[in-house]
């Protein structure tokens, strides 16, 4: 949500800051802008739109001579999607650009106007770039303090000062890095911005306050200057590049099996992973494919591993009133670490003292660090916003959770595991290779305005995650149904042609699913079946193999994934970003 990059050092500027906002720019993509200083000149340049815009724009201006900038893609909060709400902000001395939401910003603004500040943006970001500027005098760090002392809610600030030739930053409950080569410093709000240049970063925790310079960089805590370690990532350059494919999205659904295959390698045994039957109830939280992957994770611990699971989106549960009256564990399921709502719900188990697991991609993420127990899915960079692999990946971990933990409780005797996986990665191997079967099925369905999706169970949860993944990047109105609950008024909307994909995994309750698909079938719907067992008269059904409970959803979610991509690539949709979306959600 909304992406920072900051560069003081010798190579080029603004090569440098849109070379970054491109590689952020799946983090928000409504407009973006840069600001290059050079001593008393601040030169800002803001464009409505993708990063090209602003490329374009860059290339038509004769931009001043400098080393020193900071540039941002913005994801609206507040304000429209225009060039007036674009970052930086400028008021006074102060350029800036920042990821969040100021809470307060009415109050302040308010405040501000009093004192005679015209704004000339919707932004909570121009309110506090007004704050700062009000409070400064010669003092950049006591200003910087004095206005977030004022301000509720969350900031990550890349901060300009004219005449001073550095860049200031600082963050709390929005990431932030500062990037480190032997050439100059970056502030970055993602590794992706930077890692072209340079592997080598710190992290910044709350309230710590950088100031980077030609030469060195100092943070600071509290007024005491502090020392950090520098960490090294080993995500490189070529794997955040689509290769050869059309859109990051297929490629990062091609990436499952060797994903897959690693693991499994990881988690191969029951100590990789921790024991999470000894807990007598589990939270599972996480917003959107996450809470998805969490529901999938809820009835294979239920039915598999009989330990009691509640499931519930993250910007509910921290509001909600939750009884902690079992020896409870709190899971907090999270490609990025950086959800601000999955953050509030982790810190709300901890209040209570509740153990929480994290179950993380990005291993330097707020929910990582501050989770007590973590397991970390390998999925590298996702770059797609909708996300495909991360998703796979999760469910996975379930499916590995739930298996130990009914060989902790006795409940399943081991079966051969390394036999089952070798089966698992070759018959995922084999769908991934089957794309133009899920083409011909896109084709029958890629000009619809409904798509319905049903299925009992497990099934019901796949198909929550296949009708998000459809309707996020295809624009298709798209739900998802228990398959008996249909007929309680949704059926009303099934018309002649109106596509119902139906998913069939569980045997024991196949009969129930296939009586739900003829009610569908004698009211016109198109019906598609994906099922373990081949559905005889009709035409549309895909049949996947049967493996064990544990991991059957690893070999349909694939299915769906394409599914979505060849109708969205059918529909000529902007696939890597849709509109409206935004890859990590760090604000509330
Ligand atoms: C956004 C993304 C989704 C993702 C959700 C949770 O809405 O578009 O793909 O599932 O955030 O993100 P997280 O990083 O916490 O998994």
């Amino acid at each position: 949500m909304c992406g920072i990059i900051g560069y003081i050092g010798k190579k080029s500027l603004d090569e440098v800051l849109i070379e970054g906002l491109k590689n952020l720019e799946y983090r928000g993509y409504d407009s973006s802008g840069i600001a290059l200083q050079n001593f008393n000149d601040v030169q800002i340049i803001k464009s409505s739109g993708k990063i090209k815009e602003l490329e374009k724009k860059l290339q038509e201006i004769n931009l001043i001579n400098s080393n020193i900038g900071i540039a941002h893609t913005r994801w609206a909060t507040h304000g429209n999607p225009n060039i007036e709400n674009a970052h930086p902000h400028q008021v006074g001395n102060i350029t800036l650009v920042h990821n969040g939401i100021i809470e307060n910003a009415n109050e302040l603004r308010q405040k501000l106007t009093k004192e005679g500040v015209k704004f000339k943006s919707q932004t909570d970001t121009e309110v506090l770039c007004a704050l700062i500027n009000f409070y400064y005098k010669n003092d950049i760090s006591s200003a910087i303090k004095k206005a977030l002392k004022e301000v509720k809610g969350s900031y990550a600030l890349a901060i300009l000062v004219k005449k001073d030739e550095s860049i200031y930053a600082i963050k709390k409950d929005s990431p932030l890095i500062v990037g480190i080569d032997k050439d100059g410093y970056f502030i970055a709000s993602d590794i992706s911005a930077i890692i072209k240049y340079t592997n080598k970063y710190i992290v910044l925790e709350e309230n710590e306050l950088v100031k980077l310079s030609q030469n060195d960089y100092i943070i600071t805590k509290n007024n005491k200057i502090i020392k950090k370690s520098i960490q090294s990532t080993e995500i490189d350059f070529e794997s955040i590049t689509k290769s050869n494919y059309k859109h990051y999205m297929l490629k990062e659904i091609m990436e499952e099996e060797i994903l897959l295959e690693k693991t499994f390698n990881i988690y191969n045994d029951k100590d990789s992973l921790i024991d999470i039957s000894k807990y007598e109830e589990i939270h599972i939280i996480g917003c959107g494919s996450a809470m998805y992957a969490g529901m999938v994770g809820k009835t294979l611990l239920e039915e598999k591993s009989n330990i009691r699971c509640y499931v519930e989106c993250a910007s509910e549960y921290r509001y909600k009133k939750i009884f902690y009256d079992r020896k409870t564990l709190v899971i907090l399921i999270s490609q990025s670490g950086e959800t601000a709502d999955t953050i509030a719900a982790m810190r709300k188990a901890k209040e209570n003292k509740i153990d929480t697991l994290a179950i993380v991609n990005v291993k330097t993420s707020t929910i990582a660090r501050e989770s007590d127990y973590k397991i970390f899915i390998e999925a590298g960079k996702e770059i797609a916003v909708a996300t495909t692999k991360a998703y796979l990946l999760q469910i996975t971990i379930f499916s590995l959770l739930a298996y130990f933990s009914s060989i902790n409780k006795h409940i399943l005797k081991e079966i051969n595991l390394k036999e089952e996986e070798k089966n698992i990665l070759s018959h995922l191997k084999n769908i991934l290779e089957q794309r133009k079967k899920y083409y011909e099925i896109a084709k029958k369905i890629f000009q619809e305005e409904d798509i319905y999706f049903i299925g009992r169970g497990i099934d019901y949860s796949l198909c929550l995650e296949g009708s998000l993944k459809l309707k996020e990047i295809s624009y298709i109105h798209s739900e998802a149904y228990q398959a008996g609950e249909l007929k309680h008024g949704t059926i009303a909307l099934i018309n002649k042609n109106t596509p119902v994909i139906a998913i069939i995994s569980d045997q024991n309750i196949a009969d129930k699913t296939l009586s739900n698909i003829e009610e569908v079938k004698s009211r016109g719907a198109n019906v598609i079946i994906i099922s373990t067992k081949k559905i005889s008269n009709y035409e549309n059904n895909i049949v996947v193999p049967k493996i064990s409970d544990f991991f059957q959803p690893i070999l349909i979610i694939p299915i769906l994934q394409l599914i979505a991509y060849e109708v969205a690539n059918l529909r000529n949709c902007d696939i890597d970003k849709p509109k409206n979306l935004a890859k990590s959600v760090t604000v509330e």
